[in-house]
């Protein structure tokens, strides 16, 4: 195991660190995230080393983004945990900022992206995206790297973050890293811990319910169909409701009503109050 990386928690830190480093030569590249982390986060950490040579993680629990019920009060904080987990990667330095820094007294802007933010987790979660938008804009301007990395678990929160960043012409490339999974194939998430046992194994059925639509829609079954099937077939497996299975645009999360090029499927279904999330790509059929 490697030295745990050093932590800052001033923007002025921070970018002394950055400057230094960049008058060496090296490229700089930004996880961000919000503590709690699980091999999932440390993949990111994995998959930004191979595009930068120095990857800072930042951790931050961004109040902002949690709407009023949910859990920002309760959601698992260890920094020390998180520090002993870094120190096995390749991260150079941990951003791990008050609330105060990132929201200074008197603090009254926020970035909203429209269209693309307001369907499915932004329906289900209102203010969530600003939130998002919000933190991603403040920590991509505050560290100034080259790339920055999120994981295709929130594949929206992704598409959200790539649509500012063009519009906001913030000059950092923003990379997309696969889903990590469990062995059950259940996507990696900080709130998998909130599931009971029993819970648990049903949740590890929701990747082949998508794996089943994804075959589904690839042999020329109906979207709107393999849609229908796909919910039926998480209520049957033991979920308690599904809030979307939808099969979209990759891009713009349109919905399709036909599949003729690459696709998206985005789905989130319930198990006790725990909205698990999970998306797969559908391959363009070949020409
Ligand atoms: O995906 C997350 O952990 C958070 O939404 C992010 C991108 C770190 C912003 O707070």
């Amino acid at each position: 195991m490697r030295t745990p990386p050093s932590v800052v928690r001033t923007v002025k830190d921070l970018r002394t660190f950055v400057e230094n480093e960049r008058a060496k030569g090296k490229r700089i590249g930004l996880v961000p995230t919000m503590g709690a982390l699980h091999h999932g986060h440390l993949s990111l950490v994995d998959h930004i080393s191979g595009h930068v040579d120095v990857p800072i993680v930042s951790i931050f629990v961004n109040p902002s983004q949690f709407g009023e019920g949910e859990d920002f009060e309760t959601y698992p904080r260890n920094e020390q945990a998180d520090l002993e987990k870094l120190a096995t990667t390749n991260a150079r330095l941990v951003y791990a900022p008050g609330v105060e820094e990132m929201y200074p007294p008197g603090d009254s802007t926020k970035v909203s992206v429209q269209g693309i933010s307001e369907k499915y987790e932004g329906a289900a979660r209102p203010g969530h995206f600003d939130g998002v938008a919000t933190v991603v804009s403040k920590l991509l301007l505050q560290c100034l790297p080259d790339a920055a990395v999120f994981g295709e678990k929130d594949y929206q929160q992704l598409a959200v973050i790539r649509q500012f960043v063009r519009d906001l012409g913030i000059p950092c490339s923003i990379l997309g890293a696969p889903i990590v999974r469990e062995n059950d194939g259940l996507a990696a998430s900080s709130r998998n811990v909130y599931l009971s046992p029993e819970a648990r194994k049903v949740a590890g059925k929701f990747n082949l319910v998508l794996r089943a639509l994804v075959k589904s829609v690839l042999s020329g079954v109906d979207v709107r169909t393999a849609e229908f099937e796909a919910t039926q077939s998480l209520l049957a497996a033991g979920f308690e409701t599904v809030d979307y299975v939808s099969v979209v645009d990759p891009v713009s999360l349109q919905p399709l009503g036909t599949f003729e090029s690459a696709a998206r499927v985005l789905a989130v279904a319930r198990l006790e109050s725990v909205r698990l999330l999970d998306n797969m790509a559908i391959e363009a059929p070949d020409t």
